[in-house]
């Protein structure tokens, strides 16, 4: 995508060969600053504390993770050791442990001096994979969108969750790649963009990315979609996703089964847009298998953002001394979910839609 008439995206190979440049997801929306990985430690940094974010970048840059890892010690133990720091910065998203077993697969049987080389190069070709499916995503999902101003003759209202944009993934995004994509090809779509509180990845990336690509949008607080939906302010809801299960259970953004059972009420179609790296094929029950990471209690104590003078600040919200729970995401079970829009085209959530897209995964089922 492009910020100030330049095309970005939110990971590439650095000039010098070995390293990556990332977008320092933290500073945004008030600055707009690059960042240098250069070794597994870096990479492992910034996936920790949210420098990338949102589940097919974690996934690249795990695998650039591993990578930068094998630079610096090129061993099978090296190897291991790089893959087992990776998998521990963030557990929920399923897309990292698939970037790490797949570059790992590669480099296991191949002599030392060769694996930085084909690990990066892998890493690169994981990018690019992304990109494509998520383009894919925005050509399927955007028909949904069209059918609606068809069917209406009204601009289409999309809530959203989140930040499943082209800063979630390498670029164009997931659930936003439909809203890109119906927008370019002139169907009116306004979105209502959930700020996402603790870490308003909404307010500040999601509004940050429409406001940049001119998508006309509304930022509301996280409790206002039900009452929106109540009174017909919203066609359809289209969430990303950080693990969906076989049977189609979508593990996304805190508060993202609460959009999905007020849009049930309502009668409002709630869509999950994902990536085949999003589907962990070994779970079924979502609610009961996937490990929801818990985030440090500050993110819900704490909030950061711009002053009047232009700086930063940080401010104490909540009462001093009060207990604070921050699990960061849960589980939408899939008879909530209307359908999972894929690089392969738009499926129930359940097994059987699943399989029918990806017919090869039958013989694993
Ligand atoms: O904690 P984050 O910001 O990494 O969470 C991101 C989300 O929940 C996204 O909706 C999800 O990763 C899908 S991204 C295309």
């Amino acid at each position: 995508m492009n910020i100030d008439g330049r095309p970005y995206r939110t990971i590439f190979p650095d000039a010098d060969g070995v390293s990556v440049q990332v977008i320092d997801q933290t500073r945004l929306p008030f600055a707009f600053d690059l960042k240098r990985l250069a070794t597994l430690d870096d990479a492992a940094v910034a996936i920790r504390t949210m420098i990338v974010r949102g589940a097919p970048l974690i996934g690249v840059t795990a695998a650039y993770g591993l990578a930068l890892g094998l630079r610096e010690d090129a061993s099978t133990e090296g190897l291991e050791r790089a893959c087992a720091t990776l998998a521990a910065t963030r557990p929920t998203a399923i897309n990292l442990r698939w970037a790490l077993d797949r570059v790992a697969a590669i480099v296991r049987p191949l002599a030392q001096q060769e694996r930085f080389a084909r690990a990066f190069a892998e890493a690169g070709r994981i990018a690019e994979e992304d990109v494509a499916s998520c383009r894919a995503i925005g050509a399927h999902g955007g028909r949904l969108i069209a059918d609606i101003h068809e069917r209406t003759g009204r601009p289409v209202t999309v809530l959203t969750h989140c930040n499943a944009g082209w800063l979630a993934t390498v670029d164009w995004g997931t659930a936003l790649a439909p809203i890109y994509d119906a927008h370019e090809r002139g169907v009116p779509v306004h979105v209502l963009v959930d700020e996402t509180r603790p870490r308003n990845q909404g307010a500040a990336l999601t509004a940050f990315e429409l406001n940049g690509h001119g998508v006309p949008h509304t930022v509301i607080a996280d409790n206002a979609g039900g009452h929106l939906m109540q009174h017909g302010q919203v066609d359809l809801c289209i969430v990303g996703s950080d693990r969906t299960t076989a049977e189609g259970d979508v593990c996304n953004k805190i508060g993202t089964y609460l959009k999905a059972l007020a849009a049930r009420d309502t009668g409002v179609p709630f869509y999950a847009a994902l990536p085949f790296s999003t589907i962990d094929w070994t779970l079924r029950d979502g609610v009961a298998e996937i490990p929801i990471e818990e985030r440090d209690a500050r993110e819900v104590t704490h909030l950061t953002g711009r002053t009047a003078e232009g700086g930063f600040a940080t401010i104490e919200v909540v009462s001093p001394g009060s207990p604070v729970a921050n699990p960061a995401f849960d589980v939408t079970p899939s008879r909530l979910v209307t359908g999972i829009i894929t690089e392969r085209g738009v499926c129930e959530a359940s097994a059987e839609g699943l399989l029918g897209l990806y017919p090869e995964r039958r013989e694993a089922a």
